[in-house]
């Protein structure tokens, strides 16, 4: 296809305004997918063709349009949604020169909606304004449309107004995406440079990587080069996926589609990488190269200690579809043998740790998350802690932590509550700004340990639900932190230690003790349980000894009974960890460390 016919877009929204509804709708008009196959969020559902083993979940789908007497090849590619991917999100939009900016016409403008549309300012995409769900009874398409070409810098008349339920106004809209969104350009004649903007890992056949070309081109049977690595591999098949994956030739410029060459492992076919030919390699690569970099990192460990084995495996096996998930074995007094598991942000830690359990039939235990600390010591030694346990002993010269710059969208209302919780979890204001007469973006700098746990549900809480956050990383701060360390008897339990700010320590310390004080059954013995920064005890808790003599009780009694009760103490011995003298229940260490 001439680029000159060629459009390619993607759709931006904040969740649940109707990306994929509005994706249906289109495929469907444009009759990529039959009316008798089309169901609902076709392009969510493609694992069904997964089991088949003709997978090509369709990151990018080709369509066909004709407007005025001319057919145009669309490419809408799907933008993964969440600000752990945001990397991700950008690479998607790298592949675009037009955007949708898709608002739902009952609720307006979200901090995603803004997110996205800033992303897309950044790639200086043209941007069509839509409000969408005009059907809906709750819509008030005047009032929004002001907002969204208040933000944009546009008349009102401007923005359309579609249903991608009922379909009206969606065909309005594949025309203005001819008129404006430009055609792609690029240098047929230059080597060939195309850029990866998804890759996802196929059972059936092996690593899947979805390109947009930029120049030249890449045809079958090619033999192609990783220009971050240098890897070349065999091109076994090229396509477009429309939405099921269609073989061709090749792919020119301008054009997206797919590449399969039988590598096993999405880490030698990253995001962000440019992909050339390996005869006539290209000379520079498309934009910043970035490795995906973890952010968030936790122990992850088997309730059973012979799981270890299963848990290595089922995360090389995780790794083959996430690039960015990174992990090493890390051991604990008290939990044993584990990883030390490195995510995005904690939805990839939620996600990755439900997959071990489903997919693995794991039973894990996962520690308190932390982020990256750049610790120097008072040699002038730096150490990159992701670990309470190398966080170093002794005098620390400065510590500095990952801050982010945070955006909130509420209603005026709540400007208050959203304040008073930013300024509790020390974020320092940088601005505000009325979206309209109710709502109003309120902009923090945080530091990322502070926002990245229950920062969301927090915030959901104060504002009814009305809030909604977006953040992205910003460099660093220096910050007063110490390692609160959680004692019992005098030993220190690995799986409790934590980095948190000066002010906050006092707080974990009392907390920590007080629920282990309720956790721990009581002993032959006192055991004390204290909270202490180094030397220093700031928290402190007795568990009572009692005479734990179990067989007294059945002083006289049958025999049987008196077996009976040895053989359970025997079980629960086996569950049972030991720090130092004392016996804990694995079972507190799980209540202990699950949040409350
Ligand atoms: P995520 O994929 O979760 O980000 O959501 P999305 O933006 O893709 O939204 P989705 O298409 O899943 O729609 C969210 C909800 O809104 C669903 O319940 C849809 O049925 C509904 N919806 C989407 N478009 C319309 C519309 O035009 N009118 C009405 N009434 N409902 C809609």
């Amino acid at each position: 296809t001439s680029p000159r016919a060629i459009r390619n877009f993607c759709i931006i929204a904040h969740i649940d305004h109707g990306k994929s509804t509005l994706a249906d709708r289109m495929l469907q008009l444009t009759g990529v997918v039959e009316p008798r196959q089309m169901k609902a969020q076709y392009l969510d559902r493609m694992d069904i063709e997964r089991e088949r083993g003709i997978t090509i979940k369709s990151q990018a789908v080709r369509m066909p349009w004709d407007c005025q007497g001319q057919t145009y090849a669309f490419h809408m590619i799907d933008t993964p949604g969440h600000v752990d991917f945001s990397y991700e999100v950008s690479r998607s939009l790298a592949a675009c020169e037009g955007a949708i900016l898709l608002v739902d016409a009952a609720q307006g403008i979200e901090a995603q909606t803004l997110a996205n549309l800033y992303l897309a300012m950044e790639h200086e995409l043209a941007i069509i304004p839509v409000l969408n769900k005009i059907d809906l009874p709750a819509a008030m398409p005047d009032k929004y449309a002001e907002e969204l070409a208040h933000l944009i810098g546009c008349d009102s008349s401007e923005v359309l107004r579609v249903s991608g339920k009922t379909g009206e106004g969606v065909e309005d809209l594949l025309d203005r995406i001819v008129e404006e969104v430009p055609a792609p350009e690029g240098d047929a004649e230059a080597p060939a440079r195309a850029m990866i903007f998804d890759s996802v890992y196929d059972t059936y056949r092996g690593v899947v990587t979805f390109v947009r070309v930029t120049d030249g081109q890449l045809g079958r049977r090619e033999k192609i080069k990783m220009m971050s690595t240098g890897a070349t591999h065999e091109l076994l098949e090229i396509g477009v996926s429309s939405p099921e994956p269609e073989a061709t030739d090749g792919l020119g410029v301008g054009e997206v589609g797919y590449l399969i060459t039988g590598v096993k492992d999405v880490r030698q076919s990253k995001v962000g990488d440019t992909v050339t030919s390996a005869a006539r390699p290209a000379e520079s690569i498309i934009g910043g190269y970035q490795e995906p970099k973890p952010m968030v990192f936790s122990g992850l460990f088997p309730l059973d200690g012979s799981d270890f084995p299963v848990l290595r495996e089922a995360l090389e096996k995780l790794q083959l579809n996430d690039a960015a998930l990174n992990f090493e074995p890390e051991t604990s007094t008290a939990l044993g043998f584990g990883f030390r598991v490195g995510f995005l942000g904690l939805l990839h830690l939620e996600i990755t740790r439900e997959r071990l359990e489903q997919e693995y039939n794991l039973d894990l235990i996962s520690t308190a998350p932390n982020v990256i600390y750049q610790v120097t010591d008072e040699s002038g030694e730096r150490h990159e802690v992701t670990n309470p346990s190398e966080f170093p002993d002794g005098k620390i010269a400065e510590i500095r932590e990952p801050i982010v710059d945070a955006t909130i969208i509420v209603p005026a209302e709540y400007i208050g509550a959203v304040m008073e919780l930013c300024q509790a979890r020390r974020g320092s204001m940088d601005g505000m700004d009325y979206l309209s007469e109710e709502r109003v973006e309120i902009r923090y700098t945080m530091p990322l340990a502070e926002i990245v746990f229950d920062f969301f549900d927090q915030l959901k809480s104060r504002t009814k639900g009305y809030a909604s956050l977006n953040w992205q990383a910003s460099g660093d701060q220096a910050a007063d932190l110490v390692k609160v360390e959680i004692l019992l008897q005098g030993d220190r339990v690995d799986a409790f230690s934590a980095i948190t700010h000066r002010d906050h320590a006092y707080a974990y310390g009392v907390k920590m003790a007080s629920k282990l004080k309720d956790l721990i059954p009581r002993q032959q013995f006192e055991v004390p349980i204290q909270a202490a920064i180094g030397s220093r005890i700031i928290a402190r808790e007795n568990i009572r000894a009692i005479r734990k003599d179990v067989l007294s009780k059945c002083y006289g009694g049958d025999i049987s009974r008196k077996r009976k009760l040895l053989e359970k103490q025997k079980e629960g011995k086996k569950r049972m960890k030991m720090v130092g003298t004392v016996e804990v229940p694995q079972e507190a260490f799980i209540a202990a460390l699950s949040s409350d």
